[in-house]
């Protein structure tokens, strides 16, 4: 199988709060991309990365990246105004070799590289699509309208999902061409391979797989950095 990532990385990160697209924020002193991006490119043959679409910023990526990324080919793009058009913009430039690809959030930039590894094998043993994912640990409720509570969740078949996600190529390449998907605003691809009724495998998730999304999240980062320096 030749594989590639295809790394989401052209988001404002509003919820995180001023100071540039999120992707480009440090952790420990390197952008949050760089964390992501040297993970993926000892796992894979490419990365496709879809930066922040303000002038020169691929350039700047590119840049950035190419001393980080390994042995993996590596390849920039100018991504889109939501996530799924990013993802899209980047599968279009994917050479026709390959056969397998990961799509992983530069947001999860502790995501280790074992964890693409094992999304990977599962793809080889025969899934079309396959999503990393944990336990969910609060109670969860159904709320109405009003915020009054309509029921609690079993969330013993519940799952927080993960990437990097995988899929066989042109399983994810219909997804994302499917009539109407780009309408969807599915906020992972699993989502629209579902919409295939195609099946979607679930592997164990990793904690530091975990989304930069809001402040306390990038301080966790840093402490999960610090933890496995110390280990080292
Ligand atoms: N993403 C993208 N293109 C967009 C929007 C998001 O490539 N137009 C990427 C982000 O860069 C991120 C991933 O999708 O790596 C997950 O999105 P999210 O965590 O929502 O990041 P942001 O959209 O940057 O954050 P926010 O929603 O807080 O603005
Ligand atoms: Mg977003």
């Amino acid at each position: 199988m030749r594989t590639a990532a295809v790394v989401p990385a052209a988001g404002r990160g509003e919820r995180l709060g001023p100071g540039g697209p999120k992707a480009l924020r440090l952790l420990a002193g390197e952008p949050l991309l760089v964390h992501a991006v040297r993970a993926l490119g000892s796992v894979v043959d490419l990365v496709v990365v879809a930066a922040p679409p303000a002038p020169g910023a691929a350039e700047e990526v590119d840049a950035l990246l190419r001393p980080v990324v390994g042995p993996a080919r590596l390849v920039v793009v100018a991504g889109g105004g939501t996530r799924q058009e990013s993802v899209r913009l980047a599968l279009a430039v994917l050479p026709a070799e390959v056969t397998g690809v990961l799509v992983h959030d530069a947001a999860r930039p502790l995501a280790p590289a074992g964890l693409a590894r094992s999304v990977l094998a599962a793809l080889d043993g025969g899934a079309d699509a396959v999503i990393p994912a944990l336990p969910v640990t609060d109670t969860v409720k159904l709320v109405d309208a009003a915020e009054r509570v309509v029921q609690t969740v079993d969330r013993s078949v519940l799952r927080a999902v993960q990437t990097p996600q995988g899929f066989r190529r042109d399983v994810l390449a219909q997804a994302h061409g499917a009539p109407g998907a780009d309408r969807l605003e599915a906020t992972d691809d699993a989502g629209l391979v579902e919409r295939l009724g195609l099946p979607v495998l679930v592997v164990p998730g990793s904690e530091e797989a975990f989304k930069v999304t809001r402040p306390l999240d990038l301080a966790l980062a840093e402490a999960v950095l610090a933890a496995r320096a110390g280990r080292s």
